[in-house]
């Protein structure tokens, strides 16, 4: 049996750095992506580079999906899978003047329910592992410029200290709280650095933070149902 990780949304940014450095801790990966395919063959070229296998895995998370029947083709295959990262998300601005629950839906769907039907299918065909589930540091506030992406991170938030009760003592459940860490896809460093003025270490994070969070969830083996908010103190306030 060989090592194996799953990072979900590894084609770029964060889960990108998150799978370099599992390949770097020696981890075979399985790399998930959905529409970014060039840069996910990128990110298979560079964790190669490492010298551990990986293959690419697409999945629409809107889409049905039987987990269970994918771990299970990869068991068969011999893949022992030892780390799963539910690092996937979308990202929506939506507020009480939203009418209906379209968004809502599409939010719990990408970044609560595949993280939760991953975590099941994990624990139903392999026996022991760590799972990492990516939540935002303001799972602690209750800003609404985001409802319905806040509310998906929220569920996600309590699903993993459910599932590190549950799961254990066979698997880890943790989770990684990022802040200040890569603007919004529309924004750059300098939105991040004047948001960063008012959090208490008054600077932005980054990719390499995040990296180390994840160093340390792997490496301590007495530690489950725990929140990492990487974030500069800004959940205190
Ligand atoms: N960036 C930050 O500073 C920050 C702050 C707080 C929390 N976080 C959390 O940290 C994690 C990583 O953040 P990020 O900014 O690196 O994420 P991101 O770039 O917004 O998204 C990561 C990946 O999610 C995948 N994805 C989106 N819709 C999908 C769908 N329908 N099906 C399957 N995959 C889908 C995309 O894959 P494709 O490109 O292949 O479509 C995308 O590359 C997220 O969970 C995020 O909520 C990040």
């Amino acid at each position: 049996m060989n090592k194996y990780a799953l990072v979900t949304g590894s084609s770029d940014r964060i889960g990108k750095a998150m799978a370099i450095e599992l390949a770097k801790q020696g981890y075979r990966l399985l790399l998930h992506y959905n529409n970014s395919i060039q840069k996910a063959t990128q990110v298979k070229t560079e964790v190669t580079s490492f010298g551990v296998e990986a293959e690419l895995i697409h999945i629409n998370f809107l889409e049905e999906n039987n987990f269970d029947d994918i771990f299970l083709q990869l068991k068969n295959r011999h893949i022992q899978l030892e780390v799963l990262l539910n690092c996937a998300a979308d990202f929506i601005p939506s507020d009480f003047t939203n009418n209906g629950n379209e968004l809502l839906q599409k939010e719990i769907k990408i970044n609560f329910e595949k993280a939760y039907l991953l975590t099941k299918a994990f624990a139903h065909v392999f026996e022991q592992g760590l799972i990492v589930n990516f939540l935002d540091t303001k799972v602690e506030k209750n800003y609404t410029k985001h409802l319905d992406y806040i509310l998906s991170k929220k569920l996600l938030k309590e699903f993993t200290k459910l599932s590190a009760v549950h799961l254990a003592p066979n698997f880890r459940v943790n989770a990684i709280a990022p802040g200040l860490i890569l603007p919004p896809k529309d924004k750059d460093e300098t939105y991040l650095l004047n948001l960063a003025k008012n959090i208490p270490l008054q600077t932005i994070g980054n990719v390499e933070e995040i990296a180390k969070a994840l160093r340390f969830l792997l490496e301590s083996k007495f530690v489950t149902g725990q929140i990492l908010y990487i974030d500069g103190g800004e959940h205190l306030v």
